[in-house]
């Protein structure tokens, strides 16, 4: 196990950059999963943990030690790719002690340690098939043992189990978290799913086009979003981001969206902070809160479409020019064209700079 510290890294292929001044530090014994749109530099991040990509610029250390100039042999990390790499003339007790052999551990260590991970992953039925004999499930609990059974001082996953389909992959997600639990090893994954970077995670790092956007709890950028992109990336639905005009002096203001002039009332210690920038709300649909009566601090609106989810419904109504989306109980209104009244969590608000698109936290 060991601690990983990437120091300010670049990369270019060519003459296009692809990481901009990464840096992140993963603990000893840390689960981290990175999460981003597609070619935002994810897997090349890895890669370049891994010594299977050199960096333009910028330092790799483990447990304190520079190795952005070592062979990825010498940096004892063990990498998992999406796609099943196993060795298909052999068994899975072949293909799990294969790194073993590598480096010449004697025959009964070797069979001490393919037990050992069998085991965890409660693949031991299997260790005589052929990897052709074994379900998707199956091959990535194999690549993983393969990956964990000479204990690395990492495990790089590369959306291991991404190609599995949905309800295996629920199964296969609470097993790495198991596993991480049981190992304790040092882990960096990469996953485009939410929900698996949610529930996996003790830290998640947000990528978008080679720019390191935050790194936190799932927690934190759920509830903290550094910026619009964060705000905007995690979640589902998306949260409403609008841009919206304040009125009001220390006791409060009045946040006006859409054009609209009713405004709703935020407390001075939700905006008392904001010092007239050019601003945008985000608020979630959860935040957005709709009742039948004149609730105090709501406004009237007309709603203009309802999703029924079965477990509650996404309704969007209109506030002046801009429509807002509420997480509202299952069969709350009707449909279309319905009046309702619409009230904002102020306390779950989120403020951000229009321009920069950066967070403008005060006192929360
Ligand atoms: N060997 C290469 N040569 C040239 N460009 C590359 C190479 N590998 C990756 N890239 C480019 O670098 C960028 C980042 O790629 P990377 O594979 O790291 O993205 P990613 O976040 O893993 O994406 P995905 O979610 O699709 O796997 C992309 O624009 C990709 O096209
Ligand atoms: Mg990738």
């Amino acid at each position: 196990m060991a601690e990983i510290e990437i120091r300010n890294i670049g990369k270019f292929f060519g003459p296009v950059e692809v990481l901009k001044d990464v840096s992140m530090t993963i603990a000893d014994g840390e689960f981290v999963v990175m999460l981003g749109e597609s070619g935002c530099g994810k897997t090349t991040t890895l890669r370049a943990i891994a010594g299977l990509e050199s960096v333009t610029s910028g330092k790799i250390l483990i447990d304190g030690e520079e190795v952005q100039d070592k062979k990825a042999s010498e940096r004892d990390i063990a990498f998992v790719f999406q796609s099943f790499s196993l060795y298909p003339h052999m068994t899975v007790y072949e293909n799990i002690a294969f790194p073993l052999r590598a480096v010449r551990m004697n025959a009964s260590d070797r069979q001490a340690a393919v037990k050992e991970v069998a085991e965890i992953l409660r693949i031991e039925p299997l260790l005589n098939r052929k990897p052709s004999a074994l379900s998707g499930g199956d091959m990535q609990r194999v690549a993983i043992g393969r990956a964990l059974v000479r204990r690395p001082k990492a495990l790089l996953m590369d959306e291991p189990i991404g190609a599995l389909d949905a309800t295996l992959r629920e199964q296969m997600r609470a097993e790495i978290k198991r596993l991480h639990i049981s190992r304790g090893s040092t882990s960096v994954y990469v996953t485009h799913d939410q929900i698996e970077a949610m529930s996996l995670a003790d830290r998640i790092v947000i990528m978008n086009d080679g720019i390191l956007q935050q790194i936190g709890a799932p927690e934190e950028v759920y509830l903290r979003p550094a910026n619009l992109f964060v705000a905007q990336f995690v979640g589902s639905p998306v949260m409403n981001v609008t841009d919206v005009a304040l009125e009001g002096g220390d006791g409060g203001a009045s946040v006006m969206i859409g054009g609209d002039k009713q405004g709703f009332h935020f407390p001075g210690q939700v905006v008392g902070h904001l010092n007239g920038a050019p601003l945008s709300l985000g608020i979630r649909p959860e935040a957005v809160l709709l009742s039948h009566d004149a609730a105090h601090g709501a406004i009237e609106v007309e709603t203009t479409n309802v999703e029924p989810l079965g477990s509650h419904d996404i309704v969007d109504v209109r506030v002046g020019e801009t429509v807002l989306r509420s997480r509202t109980e299952a069969g709350f209104v009707s449909g279309e064209g319905q009046k309702v009244w619409v009230g904002l969590d102020p306390l779950q608000a989120h403020f951000f700079d229009r321009d920069s698109g950066q967070a403008l936290r005060g006192a929360n």
